[in-house]
């Protein structure tokens, strides 16, 4: 089976291997095939692709929030509740534990400068954003929102957001090219094939493609897939001040 054919039959499985806790998560993935080919897709790039997805569920959240404060009734709870189980498992399970916090960060600690310095921070960060996960996912799973619940919730969402838009922002920008320079180009690539262990260890196989169809789906379920939705309105018309 070719890679291109296994990522395929990855994706068709997704609906399947995503109702259960087992998904399976990409980390520096296939890198042999992927330099064979030509296509090798590094550890920072896939590390900032994952959290695209991430800011994808935050998306969803920040969309959500208004909605649910107005009216808990008209939010798919179930929908909500799988952004937010999307989010644990990719985001706070592979992505933070066992790649941020098991080895990127005590590299970036150990180097020093900026990146060392945001580190406690990142950390408590991520054990804010688990707490608030766990509430969404607890306060979802009678299949509705109940109407006492639903601004606060909308509140949590929205500081979820707020929250990980700068975290995923300081790290695309300052924690994951300090890794990168601490570690040096052949330990940048030894690190990249312990993550492709990790990721086969712990879920057997690519999860980005899956993690991607299911915010889609997601997406789709709460009428939010259009991209073409997002576009800014124009400025307002006339000369400034009049
Ligand atoms: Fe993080
Ligand atoms: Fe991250």
């Amino acid at each position: 089976m070719t890679n291109q054919d296994r990522r395929s039959a990855l994706v068709s499985l997704a609906g399947v291997a995503l109702a259960g806790s087992a998904l399976a998560l990409g980390g520096c993935k296939d890198r042999d095939e992927d330099k064979e080919q030509g296509g090798e897709v590094t550890c920072n790039e896939d590390l900032m692709r994952e959290h695209g997805v991430l800011r994808r569920v935050l998306i969803v959240y920040r969309e959500v929030a208004p909605k649910l404060a107005a009216n808990p009734a008209a939010i798919d709870a179930a929908a909500l509740a799988n952004a937010a189980k999307l989010f644990q498992a990719f985001g706070e399970h592979y992505h933070e534990q066992l790649l941020e916090e098991a080895h990127i960060f005590p590299i970036v600690r150990n180097a020093g400068g900026e990146a060392a310095r945001l580190v406690d921070t990142l950390l408590a960060q991520h054990a804010r954003g688990r707490e608030i996960t766990a509430y969404i996912i607890d306060r979802t799973k009678a299949g509705r929102v109940a109407t006492a619940d639903a601004a606060p919730m909308a509140k949590v969402l929205t500081a979820f957001s707020r929250m990980y838009e700068p975290h995923t922002a300081r790290e695309d920008t300052i924690i994951f090219p300090a890794f990168k320079k601490a570690v040096g180009p052949k330990g940048y690539d030894e690190l990249g094939d312990q993550f492709e262990d990790i990721e086969r260890k712990e879920f057997g196989g690519d999860g980005f493609d899956m993690a991607v169809a299911k915010v889609a789906d997601i997406e789709r379920t709460l009428g939010m897939a259009d991209l073409a939705a997002f576009t800014a309105p124009p400025p307002p018309v006339g000369r400034a001040g009049k």
